[in-house]
């Protein structure tokens, strides 16, 4: 396929959450993930580190922490419905995205089950930090988060980022192995869209002119 431009994988890229059940190969992976290493970051400090799950590994992972959830074992996701209604765009965006999740059949607590699950898609990349670079590693991990999703919309994958994945933290990290001190900060589900209800939903903007001060 003909890669994207960066304008182009902007405007298309948005987050899918139906993937078709089609492997991503190995170096189409790497071919999204080495770009995604070339984000910008504080003192070129590059704290983050990504796992990527694929095939068996990831459908134990499912096991582990879809246990982890419905035994309960969930920590903080950290922002809460009270704490969107302060942002900006969020009063718009629960506006619209909550009804439109509802007519596709998924509710609030079903769009958390799926996130955790990365929506079924055939790749996860999971971005931490070390604790020891919170809070300001944060802005980094985000960058690198970015790239990743353009890199992979520049060539032909779909994404979704899932901070909801946080919650099952614990799960993850025993997962993983990671021992302590290492911090889970988000997953990025990557695939291509299989088009079900749940993506017939495209998120809005602010308005860009209440969005963008000019001083010139
Ligand atoms: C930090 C972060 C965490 C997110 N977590 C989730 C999540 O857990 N589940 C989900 O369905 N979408 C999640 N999203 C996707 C947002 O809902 C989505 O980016 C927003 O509604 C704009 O829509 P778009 O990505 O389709 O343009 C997350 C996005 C970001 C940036």
């Amino acid at each position: 396929m003909t890669e994207l431009t960066v304008s182009v994988a902007i405007k298309a890229r948005r987050s899918t959450r139906s993937y078709k059940n089609e492997p991503i190969p190995h170096a189409l992976l790497e071919e999204v993930l080495r770009p995604a290493c070339m984000a910008p970051s504080a003192k070129n400090g590059q704290p983050w580190r990504v796992t990527v799950l694929q095939g068996a590994r990831l459908e134990a992972f499912r096991a582990a922490v879809v246990a982890a959830f419905e035994s309960g074992k969930t920590g903080s996701f950290g922002a809460s419905a009270g704490s969107l209604r302060s942002m900006r765009g969020g009063r718009s965006l629960q506006k619209a995205f909550a009804p439109a999740m509802e007519a596709a059949g998924v509710s609030p607590a079903e769009l958390i089950r799926r996130s955790i699950v990365f929506f079924d898609a055939p790749a996860v990349a999971l971005v931490s930090l070390d604790e020891a670079d919170l809070p300001r590693g944060l802005v980094d991990a985000g960058l690198f988060v970015s790239h990743l999703c353009l890199a992979a919309q520049g060539l032909g994958l779909d994404s979704c980022i899932a901070g909801y994945v946080r919650i099952v933290e614990g799960a993850v990290s025993d997962f993983l192995n990671w021992g302590k001190g290492r911090r889970l900060i988000l997953g990025v589900a990557l695939g291509y869209g299989a088009g079900e209800p749940i993506d017939g939903f495209k998120s809005p903007r602010e308005p860009f002119d209440e969005t963008v001060e000019w001083e010139e």
